[in-house]
Formats: structure tokens, sequence, C-alpha cells
């Protein structure tokens, strides 16, 4: 059986950031309150032009120039995003048109936690032969989804992407992938309207039920509940243990939600990457974007072993075992 081994990595990022001094003015809130409570500084912010496709394809083309690859040497693109251009079609094909593929492409939507998924869907096609070249894609607009009047979630989320190019290879680089879903949580964060269930009408966008909602307490709980669970059960279907993990890549969703992993976990704060201060939560585009920043700093050498994890809205969880078979940058 081959397996799927990272040949690429790429990201892109907005030029707009959008600081805690401009939120001060815009909701009742404080830079202090922010950094304190969740550790962000600032967030990107797509303009107008932008949309997660052309951030997706931003990023995608990124990781095949740095694969040294082309748009025809890709046999599949699975992009994760919870904020996708349209409901159909899906951002993926439109991602695809843009780089100029003509590979199958499709949309994984698992909320924080659609990098993972695609990641297990991207992999899968490589261990089961039906793919050889397969760009994994997390990208997010998020700022079009958010009520920004409501400071409980504005403060948290911006835009990004980030991709992987994966390959068939003798040498295993994803190791393994643990995935977990609850739908009784549902409700515990949501965009409920827009869809089959609550079609968008003119009082359910008055009553911005097209946005966001959340209930911040109940996810950040969740989060630090299943998280270390998570990484552990990745680690273990891959025969390592929390001491074989060089860097613990999280989903970027609070300061405090990575600090309470790394102690939970037992281990040192400054394993655990953080580029949450400079991104925000841009949900799916997260954990390649945090990847991504190690990568073009220097800091993955040949054979680390990466124990990523992401959670979100669903609710829903994953993590994967990664070892780094790329060169250092
Ligand atoms: N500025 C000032 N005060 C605020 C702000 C703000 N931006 N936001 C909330 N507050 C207030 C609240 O109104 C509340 O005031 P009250 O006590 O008078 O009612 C007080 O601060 C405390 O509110 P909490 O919600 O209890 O604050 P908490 O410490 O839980 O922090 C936060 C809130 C940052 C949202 C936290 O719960 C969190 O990060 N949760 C996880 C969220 C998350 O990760 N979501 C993404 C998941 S990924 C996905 O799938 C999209």
């Amino acid at each position: 059986m081959k397996h799927a081994a990272i040949v690429g990595i790429g990201a892109y990022l907005p030029e707009r950031r959008l600081t805690n001094a401009d939120l001060e003015r815009m909701v009742d809130t404080t830079d202090e309150w922010i950094v304190t409570r969740t550790g962000i500084r600032e967030r990107r912010i797509a303009a107008d032009h932008e949309t997660t496709s052309s951030l997706g394809a931003e990023a995608a083309r990124a990781a095949l120039g740095d694969a040294g690859l082309g748009p025809a040497d890709i046999d599949l693109i699975v992009l994760g995003t919870s904020s996708p251009d349209h409901i159909f079609p899906s951002t993926a094909a439109l991602v695809q048109a843009r780089l100029g593929c003509t590979c199958p492409a499709v949309d994984v939507m698992a909320a924080c936690t659609s990098f993972i998924y695609a990641l297990q869907h991207a992999t899968s096609s490589i261990e089961s032969g039906r793919a050889k070249r397969v760009l994994v894609i997390g990208a997010e607009v998020f700022s079009r989804l958010i009520d920004w009047t409501d400071r409980g979630t504005c403060v948290l989320f911006g835009d990004g992407a980030g991709a992987l190019v994966l390959e068939a290879s003798d040498e295993a680089g994803v190791l393994g992938i643990e995935l977990g879903a609850d739908g009784t949580g549902a409700d515990v964060l949501t965009v409920k309207a827009g869809g089959s269930a609550f079609p968008a009408t003119v009082e359910r966008i008055e009553a911005r039920e097209h946005l966001v909602q959340m209930a911040g307490s109940e996810v950040f709980k969740f989060a630090v509940r299943v998280i270390p669970e998570a990484v552990r059960a990745a680690l273990a279907s891959s025969d390592l243990s929390v001491a074989d993990a060089r860097w613990f890549i999280p989903h970027q969703a609070n300061q405090r939600i990575l600090d309470t992993m790394a102690d939970r976990l037992g281990v040192p704060h400054d394993r655990v990457f953080s580029n949450i201060a400079n991104l925000g939560n841009t949900s799916a585009a997260s954990i390649p974007l945090a990847m991504n920043d190690l990568y073009t700093t220097g800091n993955l050498r040949p054979g680390d072993v990466l124990a990523l994890v992401g959670f979100g809205a669903g609710l829903t969880w994953g993590a994967a075992v990664v070892r780094w078979t790329k060169g250092a940058r």
C-alpha cells in the first residue's frame, strides 16, 4: 500500500488587518478584554473582491509552486470550509477552475474540523490507490458570516487559506487520523438560516439567523475535553505517544484553549504552536496556516512528528499525526 506524504505547502492571507483597537470603535469591547480572554491582537479580513475560492486558489497555487507541480499533476481537490462561496456549486469546483485543473473536486464541511476531515479524505484516496496527488485546502472568509454587532463572536474570527499537496509515497507521511462527531451538540455553534431547514427570508435575516451564533463557554468546555483525548488517540493509532511529537498544531480558537491543551497533555507551552495573536480563528484554514508558519520560519525538520487537532461546530473534532518528510525550508 502507498502512503500519503506532504510534498508541498502554501498559504494566502488577505492584506487588510483588523486590530483590537478597530474593534473597540465597532462594539463595546477593549483590547485588554480580547487579549486576556482570547490572546488575539489582530486578524485578516478579505477584500470585497475576495472569496473563499479566491483565497483557497491562492494558497493552492503556492503549495503547487512549493511542490514544483502544475495543475495537470493533481488528480483530486478536497477543500475544507465552513464559509463556502455558495451552497452550491462547491467551492472546490470553483478553485479547480481558477487553478486550471481538470480533476474531481469536493468540499468537506465540518466547521473548524474541516481541514482534518479533508486530510482524511485525501489520505484515504491515496492509500486506496484512487489518487496519486491530492490538493488539500482549508479556506475561509468567515468575516462574511459574522454578526459585526455581536461582541461575543466578532472579536474571534479572521480570514485566510492554507493548502497541502499530498503525494503517494513509500514513506509514511500521514501516520494516523482519528475523527469524531456529536450532532446532539448542534445548537452550540451554528449558522442557522440559509439552508433547507430555515430558508433565507427577510424575517430570518432581520433576526440575524444567517450569521454565526455561538454559546462560547459551551464550545470552550467541549474543546478542552476532546482535544487531549483526540490527540492521544491519534498518536496511539500511530504507535506513538505524546513525547514523540515535536509540534502540537491545534486549531487556533483561543489561546486559553491552547494553554489548557498543553497542561492536560503535560507538554511545555512552547511546543503547542500558536499564531492566534496575529490571525485570530481562521476556522478550517488555521491548521494549514500554522503548519505553513512553522515551515517558512525553518521550524520543521525532516522526521519531525506533528500532532494536528481540530474541533468545532457539529460538534466535530479530529486529530492527525503526520511525519514531516519534506526537507527543511
Ligand atoms: N468584550 C468585552 N466583554 C465581552 C466580550 C468582548 N468582546 N465578549 C463577551 N464579553 C462579556 C460577556 O458579555 C460576559 O459579560 P457578563 O458576565 O456581564 O455577562 C463576560 O464577558 C464573560 O463572557 P463569557 O462568554 O463567559 O466569556 P469567556 O471567558 O467564556 O470568553 C469566549 C468568551 C472568548 C468566546 C470563549 O468562551 C471562547 O473562546 N470559547 C470558544 C469559542 C470557540 O472556540 N469557537 C470556535 C470554535 S470553532 C468553529 O467551529 C467555528
